[in-house]
């Protein structure tokens, strides 16, 4: 059985201008830009703590500053980040025990490979590093998507003996076709999502879904290290100055403080700490419990999922020390160096991003606050290229499921650094969200909403500035 599901659009989309692939040249004139700065040292990415390799491992490091104790929890860390979990009352005889009932992955290393970014699949390729999350409009208790009742917050495909996988998500896609300035053309495509095998019955009438790749886990420490203030001064909600960009924080739950706090990660910015991403990433994608979430994912009516043992003797399936060394491996993994920086063409490219108005979303350089027990991440200058603040990408990229201040339409706007060597580390360049950009050219050309003027910039600019232009985003 082949369940489309139709797409809720919000009245605000109405306002924001149709034809993402950008055939038409009506875009508002190029907003003001931050100025250029090309500082002599601009090739440490993540300040002292940037390393310097460009192999297949350049997203693997430790923080090239941390201290001796903190490798070794990086190290216990980076260990349970690569092995795959078994289900509950399989014998074992380590403490990889707390897969499922259902999952989408056994191992964080499945979707984050070497600590890099996933992709879409190929043809009937089965979604591993492309989850899907659902939900209902409306609202959990903590201003969250109110899950889908049948199948929960995100789509898995997979159980454990006895317990049904939910259902298989496909992607195909459609043809775009757009013109760039010069009269050259191109071909963009639109990813299409069916449900498959759905083992509860159709999704909700209403239901929303996000399919979302897994980003690369390098450098995110510094970006959590930043001040909450350096960040909300980028914003600019209301665009009182003018230039068409208005991001905005999003306020996410924060199960530590029990409060809202600002969300730094995932693509709409809908978590607020490495911790609770490491916690909500082991019970949505590998089913395993911990002290933060401490009862299994399994809707009502999915009883084989109610009644899956689970957990080690009523404790959840992880333990703090668990937890807590994978916290640290995500917070003091390295962010590599920029390379060819002073070369012509490299630093024409970098010209030309500030000029077409992508710095002032993707933001430079920031220099991060001081964060309690990690001199290493502290006062640093880091060069993230991103504001970490949600901007309307227009109808094209929306999903048009809201997560928490998020709307459909909006994006925190990713981080380009060592985005030039996901090519050697995942061997593809799969970009945005969903993967569907093949390479850079098709990243910016989908751009649109708050970010069309830049779009435009590029897409009626000359081919070889273009060229300099991705050749500068090569050297992140
Ligand atoms: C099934 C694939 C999958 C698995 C398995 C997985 N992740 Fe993720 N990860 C994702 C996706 C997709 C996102 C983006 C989530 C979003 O936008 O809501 C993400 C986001 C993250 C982020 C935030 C990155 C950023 O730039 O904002 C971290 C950190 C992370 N995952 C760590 C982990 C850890 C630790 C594990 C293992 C416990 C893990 N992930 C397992 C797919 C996966
Ligand atoms: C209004 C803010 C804004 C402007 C201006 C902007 N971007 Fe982006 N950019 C974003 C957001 C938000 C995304 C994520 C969109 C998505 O995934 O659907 C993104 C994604 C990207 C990506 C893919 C990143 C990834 O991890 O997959 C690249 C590359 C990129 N932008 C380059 C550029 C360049 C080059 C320019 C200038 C021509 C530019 N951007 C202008 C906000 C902006």
């Amino acid at each position: 059985m082949t369940v489309g599901v139709r797409r809720a659009l919000f009245v605000s989309f109405a306002l924001t201008l149709v034809g993402s692939a950008g055939a038409c040249s009506d875009a508002a004139p190029l907003p003001a830009s931050r100025p250029l700065e090309l500082d002599a040292d601009r090739e440490l990415s993540a300040g002292e703590g940037t390393i310097f390799d460009t192999t297949r491992n350049a997203f693997a490091y430790p923080l090239r500053n941390l201290s001796g104790p903190h490798r070794d929890t990086f190290a216990l860390g980076d260990h349970f980040f690569n092995r795959s979990w078994v289900p509950a009352g399989m014998p074992s005889t380590s403490d990889n025990v707390g897969l499922g009932p259902t999952f989408v992955a056994t191992s964080c290393s499945a979707c984050h490979f070497k600590d890099g970014r996933g992709a879409p699949p190929e043809g009937n390729e089965a979604f591993v590093s492309l989850l899907v999350r659902l939900s209902i409009p409306g609202e959990d208790a903590h201003g969250g998507p109110a899950d889908e009742p049948s199948y929960g917050g995100q789509l898995n495909p997979s159980g454990v003996p006895g317990v049904p996988g939910e259902g298989t998500p496909r992607v195909a896609y459609v043809d775009e076709p757009g013109t760039y300035g010069d009269g050259t053309s191109y071909v963009l495509r639109r990813p299409v999502y069916t449900f498959e095998g759905l083992a509860f019955g159709p999704l909700a009438a209403n239901a929303l879904y996000s399919p979302r790749v897994a980003p690369g886990t390098y450098g995110l420490g510094l970006l959590e290290a930043v001040d909450e203030s350096t960040i909300v001064a980028l914003a600019d909600p209301d665009d009182k100055d003018g230039d068409g960009i208005s991001g905005r924080p999003n306020y996410v739950w924060d199960a530590r403080k029990n409060a809202k706090g600002l969300g730094r990660f995932g693509w709409k910015a809908n978590k607020a700490t490495i911790e609770q991403q490491t916690a909500g990433a082991f019970l949505g994608d590998i089913g395993a419990t911990s002290s933060l979430n401490p009862r299994e994912d399994c809707p009502l009516v999915q009883a084989q999922c109610r009644a899956a043992k689970t957990g080690r003797d009523g404790a959840p399936d992880l333990g703090d020390k668990t937890l807590d060394a994978v916290t640290v491996y995500g917070l003091t993994i390295a962010v590599p160096a920029r390379r060819d920086v002073a070369d012509p063409t490299v630093e024409r490219g970098e010209r030309l991003f500030f000029s077409s108005g992508c710095a002032n979303c993707h933001s430079p350089k920031m220099v991060t606050g001081d964060y309690p027990g990690y001199p290493e991440m502290s006062r640093q200058t880091i060069r993230p290229f991103s504001d970490m603040l949600l901007h309307d990408m227009g109808l094209g990229l929306a999903d048009g499921r809201p997560d928490y201040l998020a709307t459909g339409s909006e994006w925190r706007t990713p981080p380009l650094w060592g985005i030039g060597l996901v090519k050697t580390v995942n061997r593809h360049e799969r970009f945005l969200h969903d993967g569907r950009a093949r390479g850079f050219d098709e990243a910016i050309l989908w751009h649109d909403g708050e970010a069309k003027p830049s779009r435009e910039a590029f897409r009626t600019m000359p081919a070889t500035d273009r060229g300099a232009l991705v050749r500068f985003l090569g050297s992140l």
